[in-house]
């Protein structure tokens, strides 16, 4: 049964007939105004009963307000009053919106039996009597002149999606493998690098990552600077702290690979890191990465008073970093002597759920990726396709050297498209992001285009050799730019 909509919708009926649970299967939070919930607002709870005069005239008020825009409004109260009910018919009718009463017909018994399961039952002789107005409230109802009664009986099967406790609303975590991988074979993790969270950080940041979550991304990574980049955003918005931040998504019901792209060995001493990468991959069973490079901006050293060696000191920063948490994360408490790493021993707990990737940042072919070659799991270049080709070579040229087995380095990309609904919206994106920098050379350098596009695309990455893709989008806004990239990833 469709009730009209935009409407005035009145619940009517006792304690226990089931008005609240109703109404939450089928209108928006922000549209049902309850007086139980308005007694939580002004009063110590939604049973505060001396609140009660306070949380009706803050109902009449929201419902005047809302009804005065036109909007649907579900008047959430017993609705025994018939003077109550008959001033909101009339609002409903001063605003031009059908007005409906929704009579919920419960059986005493059950109405009896769900009060008193409850926390806190309505005393019995309340109950009592209010099951006796509800026993006559129904021709009342047909003499008042309401566009529609409609009963709700309680055979009516419940609306209410049967959830998991810790399920968050409207979120559906994508079945499958552990290891994702889209229809083409590859990886894709979404790439976090801009916090247009407004004035709430970590609901946005939740629902970016349960977005991922539910579009089929492999993981999450996220940038690691102390001062926003000038080729994300500007130096006054926001850039968090990535370790507290991955904390924050470790604790939501996902199974996102979570890790930073790239955290630059410059920042942290390499043990720090390492026990860091250990929680965080405990607390997840085993989802944790580390894309570590060498560091390249100044400033942010500048500025937060983090030293700043040169390119060839941090280089060998970056390989004595992932010597040192590779052995802080072994088993065992051993000393470990690794050229210029010396530790006394490595006791580290907790333990890594399981072995943590290390992924080397940066394309630089005569060092870092020899460091890649010899170290880690993964190597995180460039996605242009010529680049792409030549640092492959290079790669597997220099594992080749140090004896190891290419197949043990993974190559991944950052990818940074601009992704559009259409192809007038991609360009309309082209046009807000490209700052100074002509259209059409923008949009080539950002392979602008829908998601179809950047399918084409992908499959060629993957037929390069490419096992992950790191996906940044320069405009991400929220969730539902994650959510638009579901067959991007799956
Ligand atoms: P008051 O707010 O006290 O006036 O009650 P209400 O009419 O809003 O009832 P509510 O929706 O809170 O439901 C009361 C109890 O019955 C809750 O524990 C619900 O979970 C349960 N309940 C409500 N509707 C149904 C239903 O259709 N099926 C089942 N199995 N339980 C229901
Ligand atoms: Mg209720």
């Amino acid at each position: 049964m469709r009730l009209p909509d935009p409407a005035l919708v009145v619940l009517v009926g006792p304690s226990g007939a089931g008005k609240s649970t109703w109404a939450a299967g089928r209108y928006r939070t922000e549209e049902v105004v309850s007086s139980d919930a308005l007694r939580g607002v002004v009063g110590s709870g939604p049973h505060d009963l001396d609140a009660s005069a306070d949380a009706f005239a803050l109902l009449e008020t929201v419902v005047a307000a809302r009804l005065g825009r036109g909007l649907t409004t579900v008047v959430d109260t017993l609705g025994l009053d018939a003077d109550r009910r008959l001033a909101w018919l009339a609002a409903a009718r001063a605003a031009g919106l059908p007005a409906v009463a929704v009579r919920m017909h419960t059986p005493d018994a059950l109405c009896r039996q769900r009060n008193a399961a409850r926390d806190r039952p309505v005393p019995a002789p309340v109950l009592a009597a209010q099951l006796k107005r509800a026993a006559l409230v129904g021709t009342a109802l047909d003499l008042e002149g309401w566009d529609l009664v409609h009963v709700v009986d309680t055979d009516e099967a419940p609306r209410v999606p049967e959830e998991a406790p810790r399920r968050v609303e409207g979120h559906t975590p994508r079945r499958g493998p552990d290891d994702r991988r889209s229809s083409q074979g590859l990886r894709v993790v979404l790439q976090v690098s801009r916090f247009p969270w407004g004035e709430d950080p970590a609901g946005w940041l939740r629902s970016v990552a349960l977005a991922a979550d539910e579009a089929g991304f492999a993981g999450l990574a996220l940038m690691d600077h102390l001062i926003q980049i000038p080729q994300v955003g500007r130096a006054w918005e926001p850039i968090p702290e990535p370790w507290v931040t991955l904390g924050m998504l470790a604790g939501l019901d996902t199974r996102l690979d979570l890790g930073t792209l790239v955290t630059p060995v410059t920042f942290r001493p390499a043990g720090v890191v390492a026990k860091a990468a250990a929680t965080l991959d405990a607390l997840t069973g085993g989802r944790c990465f580390v894309g570590i490079g060498a560091g390249w901006w100044a400033r942010e050293h500048a500025a937060y008073a983090v030293p700043f060696p040169s390119a060839r000191e941090r280089l060998d920063l970056l390989e004595d970093a992932i010597r040192t948490m590779r052995a802080l994360w072994a088993s065992g408490t051993k000393a470990y002597a690794g050229g210029r790493v010396d530790l006394p021993e490595t006791t580290g707990y907790p333990r890594p759920a399981g072995r943590i990737p290390v992924v080397v940042g940066g394309g630089g072919e005569r060092r870092t990726l020899r460091i890649a070659a010899e170290l880690g799991d993964a190597c995180n270049v460039a996605s242009d396709p010529e680049t792409l080709d030549r640092k492959i070579e290079v790669l597997r040229a220099h594992c080749r050297d140090v004896g190891r087995d290419p197949a043990e380095v993974a190559v991944t990309v950052l990818d940074l498209p601009v992704v559009g609904r259409d192809r007038a919206d991609a360009w309309a994106r082209v046009e807000r992001l490209r700052g100074r920098s002509p259209a059409a050379a923008f949009a080539r350098r950002t392979h602008a285009g829908t998601v179809a596009d950047q399918r084409d695309r992908y499959g060629a990455l993957a037929d390069r050799g490419v096992d992950t893709v790191f996906l940044g989008l320069g405009d991400l806004a929220g969730p539902e730019d994650v959510l638009a990239l579901a067959d991007l990833v799956g």
